[in-house]
């Protein structure tokens, strides 16, 4: 069986997805953004404070590269792996990229107690979520599969993308 890739923004619920997607097909879970914590020895926000997000991108690369080259995984990726094309050509090699797509004011609700994520921590978080999801649309857009999950609970994206998998 392939991979099955999570790609989407922050907040659209991935991990939560990733994981109990991988139970139910007694499939293996890998997330790049702990990939890239353990091999760095250093937290996200730590990176991106101290060597700015070019470098967050270079070693989110990285760990694209290597998690690609695993077998019978649901891969979750950081929000942002979409930004750079070869990411998605890698991970679509061994997997089918699985695309979880919120409205704005969903993923606002769904973040807006969390600290761990550098790009939101601003002013107007949920101006900033409108505007990284319209400048991201177009690399959102490279997926294989499309759930929207508003208005799902997290079992029933899980159900939408075993269905989808399957035709
Ligand atoms: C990012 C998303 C985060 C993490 C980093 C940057 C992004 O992952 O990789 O903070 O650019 O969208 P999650 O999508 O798992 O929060």
């Amino acid at each position: 069986m392939k991979n099955i890739v999570l790609t989407g923004f922050m907040g659209a619920g991935k991990s939560s997805v990733g994981k109990r997607l991988a139970k139910r097909l007694g499939l293996g879970v890998v997330d790049t953004d702990d990939v890239i914590e353990e091999e760095s020895g250093m937290k996200i926000s730590e990176i991106f404070s101290g060597f700015g997000e070019a470098r967050f991108r270079e070693l989110e690369s990285e760990a694209v590269r290597k998690v690609s080259a695993l077998k019978d995984q649901v891969i979750i990726t950081g929000g942002g792996v979409v930004l750079n094309p070869e990411n998605i050509t890698a991970l679509r090699k061994n997997g089918v990229i699985v695309y979880l797509h919120a409205s704005p004011e969903t993923i606002y609700q769904r973040v807006k107690n969390e600290t761990h994520r550098p790009l939101l921590q601003v002013p107007d978080p949920l101006a900033k979520i409108r505007e990284l999801l319209e400048s991201r649309s177009q690399n959102y857009a490279n997926n294989d599969i499309e759930v929207d999950t508003t208005n799902l609970s997290v079992d029933e994206v899980v159900g939408e993308i075993i269905n989808r998998i399957k035709d």
